[in-house]
């Protein structure tokens, strides 16, 4: 009897041990784009590494097109708990620092190669860290690219824009922005782009290359200038909370996942940015308008009010960071 006991019981430790070390922690990636973008692709990276260097340790579960939380959630839902890893667009953290709004100035960045130094520079890096008391904590910036203007009328010049609807993203520097050349701006969720474009609830918008052709935006607006005027680019970032509970063999296999995924996603980004431009092109669907350099002192002129308006809230040895990383 007190045989079968022991036995009983250690069949139990057994089960519980074997139960305890068979189940992976899992991981759940939620964004709002395509799987073919910059983001899309680094997401889909880091499962396939994570799982490869925790081999039963984790199961990460990427949800990209907005599946599971659009960018209006996604961030609630990371401090929930809901989800462990998002990847907002730079313009999405205004509720939780002023200075990240920096990415969102107009004419702030001659290039993506210019953001990346500024990203990589003590000042950039410092913004990564900025958030952990608030429960977030940043993995890395990830690029996707420059932004361009697009819109069913051609936007050669700031007053073409005047009295047009623009989406933008939730960023009230977006938001001046666009009133900075007489448009109405309206904050619209990346899912609901599309249809309002189509319906004409908004007549134009702004997004890198990636985003304009794997949505399929080109295909609901006439013209889409070269402007470039701005940045889009990410955050990923971790819920701080469920970071710090995770064992420490763990935490270095996703770090080292984190940072050779990103640094894929970043390729893709520098790699194929004028490729989806060029998909655009051939697709027929809309116009793309080469502008000139006079054309873009213009728009630059009408936006770069901004700056001020918004200096105090970032700091201007911050733009001075970001404008020294354009030499
Ligand atoms: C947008 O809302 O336009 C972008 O932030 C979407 C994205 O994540 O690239």
């Amino acid at each position: 009897m007190a045989l079968k006991l022991k036995l009983v019981a250690a069949g139990v430790l057994l089960a519980f041990g074997l139960g305890a070390q068979a189940a992976p922690i899992i991981i759940k990636y939620s964004h709002v784009v395509a799987d073919v973008t910059p983001k899309g692709q680094a997401a889909l990276k880091f499962k396939e590494l994570a799982e490869k260097k925790l081999p039963g340790k984790v199961e990460v579960q990427v949800f990209p097109n907005s599946q599971l939380f659009g960018d209006g959630k996604e961030m609630e839902a990371l401090l929930l708990g809901d989800v462990q890893i998002v990847a907002p667009s730079l313009a999405k953290f205004g509720k939780y620092t002023d200075q990240i709004q920096i990415f969102d100035l107009p004419f702030l960045f001659d290039d993506i190669q210019a953001v990346d130094r500024f990203q990589s520079s003590p000042e950039g890096q410092s913004m990564l860290n900025s958030m952990e008391k608030k429960g977030i904590k940043g993995f890395g910036y990830l690029h996707n690219g420059m932004k361009q203007l697009s819109a069913n009328k051609q936007l050669s010049l700031p007053g073409d824009a005047k009295g047009l609807k623009f989406r933008i993203q939730a960023s009230d520097v977006l938001d001046a922005q666009f009133h900075a050349v007489g448009g109405n701006p309206q904050k619209l969720s990346f899912a609901e782009v599309y249809q309002a474009l189509q319906t004409g609830v908004v007549d134009g918008t702004e997004n890198p290359w990636s985003n304009i052709y794997s949505k399929k935006f080109h295909e609901v607006q006439k013209y889409i200038m070269d402007s470039n005027h701005g940045v889009l680019d990410y955050m990923v970032i971790g819920n701080a909370k469920w970071w710090a509970g995770l064992p420490p063999d763990v935490q270095k296999g996703l770090s080292e996942a984190m940072v050779e995924s990103i640094k894929f996603g970043n390729k893709v980004a520098f790699d194929e940015d004028l490729a989806f431009r060029q998909k655009v092109i051939d697709d027929k669907k809309a116009i793309v308008v080469p502008m000139t350099k006079e054309q873009l002192a213009a728009w630059r002129t009408a936006m770069q009010p901004v700056w001020k308006k918004f200096e105090g809230e970032i700091g201007k040895n911050l733009i001075d960071a970001a404008l020294r990383a354009n030499k």
